[in-house]
């Protein structure tokens, strides 16, 4: 198999991408990197220091002087901002709410691509967000688009926070859900969209297992 081989998965909030991405890499022995997850700890850093969110140069410039460190440790990827671990607080809701917005501004993300081509040029690695198989990494040699029906995803993301203890509801979440979508796919740089050489795979009625079956499948296929 390329040792520089890689896997980008792309698609909405909630599809399953994260979940299935730790799954593949871990089948297969491969680097995980999870890309949301650091314009994630981003957000989180600048709503701490109470940046201006529409203000693209000033996060570019907090950006600059933060470290974001991604590391797979006992099969749970933990989240590490200027070495301070950040993996639970950057899954709350003020950062669910606020990151599309960072995420949207052009002088963010040419430095986070940079970041995340250096982290995927080790070696063999799955990648997973929004805008890896168009943008990040376009000869990225398995290129998936995962999605499934919003009901279902907001059901998801349901399921999660019950689990979790958290308060929420059902409609909220599938409006926040749709928003983001929504924002993702319309923004002017790098937006949300399938590749054309992407396989879509709809994981409305698919178990976790079933969709990283699919996709180490669709990776035999090639390097056959
Ligand atoms: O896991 P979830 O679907 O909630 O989102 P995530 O993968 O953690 O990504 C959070 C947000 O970061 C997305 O809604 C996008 O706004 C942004 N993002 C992006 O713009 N490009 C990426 N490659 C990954 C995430
Ligand atoms: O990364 P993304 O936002 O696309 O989704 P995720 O965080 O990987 O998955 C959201 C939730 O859906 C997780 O709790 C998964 O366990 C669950 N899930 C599922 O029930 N069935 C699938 N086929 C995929 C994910």
């Amino acid at each position: 198999m390329d040792e520089k081989l890689k896997i980008a998965i792309d698609g909405p909030a909630g599809a399953g991408k994260s979940t299935v991405a730790k799954l593949v890499a871990e089948q297969l022995s491969f680097l995980y990197i999870d890309t949301g997850a650091m314009y994630r700890a981003l957000t989180w850093a600048a709503i701490a220091a109470q940046i201006d969110l529409n203000d693209g140069e000033r996060l570019r410039q907090l950006l600059d002087e933060t470290t974001i460190r991604l590391s797979n440790e006992d099969n749970k990827l933990n989240v590490y901002l200027n070495e301070a671990d950040v993996t639970q607080q950057i899954r709350q809701n003020d950062v669910t709410a606020h990151v599309s917005l960072v995420a949207s501004h052009e002088l963010v993300r040419k430095e986070m691509v940079e970041r995340q081509r250096q982290l995927a040029q080790q070696g063999r690695a799955v990648l997973d967000g929004r805008d890896i198989g168009t943008y990040v990494l376009p000869d990225a040699q398995i290129k998936v688009f995962l999605t499934a029906s919003v009901e279902e995803r907001a059901r998801r993301r349901f399921e999660e926070q019950q689990a979790k203890g958290m308060e929420s509801s059902l409609e909220q979440l599938k409006e926040e859900i749709a928003r983001r979508d929504n924002l993702d796919s319309t923004r002017a740089f790098a937006p949300l969209k399938k590749a054309d050489d992407a396989v879509e795979i709809d994981s409305t009625n698919l178990s976790i297992e079933e969709v990283a079956a699919k996709i180490i499948e669709l990776v035999k296929e090639r390097t056959r």
